[in-house]
């Protein structure tokens, strides 16, 4: 694992993007993929305003969403699709070649599971992937406990993450169950880029980069990948 540790918050988000564009410039018709959650806040914008301003050409790159609650659609308030169309994808001024949003409001959930699969099949692997750590080291919606071999699935919220969830719609929602790319496909990304800010995701990084590797803690998997950037704060850094 690379770990570089940034002053703040925005010397994290900085150094995120710029590892993105690094990735896209390897191979500009790649796949790339970004989380949703407060954590890639500051690297989207500043991932967007590099493209704005003509510094990375993404008119051949496909990009495809991590994760989503099910039940919600892109439309919903705290969904992850709706983070990707404000955040990223009405931003741009220059679009993706193509883009996957993943509908958690789906009629047919498997069908959608399974588009999901044959987007990443068709367009990957993953060039980049960026991820966010959850409090109990989910990557995306691979709980404690996810079966690393698993393409994309549908999987139970923890205990954990729905108690965290309210931070992203209150008391409107009450997901029981996430839709995410698997830990294969995370681990095929040629890739990965593990964002992680703030005091409160210190214990949880040092679980996921210095314990034992275990789906107990899914992010510990990444100690296998062969090119994991972790790019933290001081504060999320501090344990490491
Ligand atoms: C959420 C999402 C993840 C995200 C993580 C951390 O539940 N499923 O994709 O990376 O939890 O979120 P945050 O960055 O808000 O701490």
């Amino acid at each position: 694992m690379h770990i570089i540790v940034c002053k703040d918050y925005e010397e994290m988000s900085r150094k995120a993007a710029a590892l993105v564009a690094e990735g896209i410039q390897a191979r500009p018709d790649g796949l790339i993929s970004f989380p949703g959650g407060d954590t890639p806040l500051g690297m989207v914008r500043e991932f967007v305003d590099m493209v704005n301003r003509g510094e990375v050409d993404i008119s051949r790159t496909h990009y495809v969403s991590l994760d989503e609650w099910v039940g919600l659609s892109d439309t919903d308030e705290g969904s992850c699709g709706l983070f990707n169309r404000e955040n990223l994808l009405s931003r741009l001024e220059k679009p993706f070649a193509d883009v996957h949003i993943i509908n958690g409001a789906a009629v047919n959930m498997d069908a959608e599971r399974q588009g999901l699969d044959d987007y990443i099949e068709k367009y990957g692997p993953l060039d980049v992937s960026v991820l966010g750590i959850g409090m109990n080291g989910h990557l995306g919606f691979n709980e404690n406990g996810v079966d690393f071999s698993l393409n994309a699935h549908i999987i139970p919220l923890s205990e954990t993450t729905r108690k965290v969830m309210s931070k992203y719609f209150g008391d409107k929602f009450h997901p029981t169950q996430g839709i995410s790319q698997g830990i294969r496909q995370i681990m095929a990304a040629r890739r990965v880029i593990l964002i992680a800010n703030g005091a409160h995701k210190a214990e949880i990084l040092r679980k996921a980069v210095r314990g034992p590797v275990t789906n107990e803690v899914p992010a510990s998997v990444l100690q296998n990948h062969p090119n994991c950037y972790v790019v933290a704060d001081e504060a999320a850094a501090a344990l490491l």
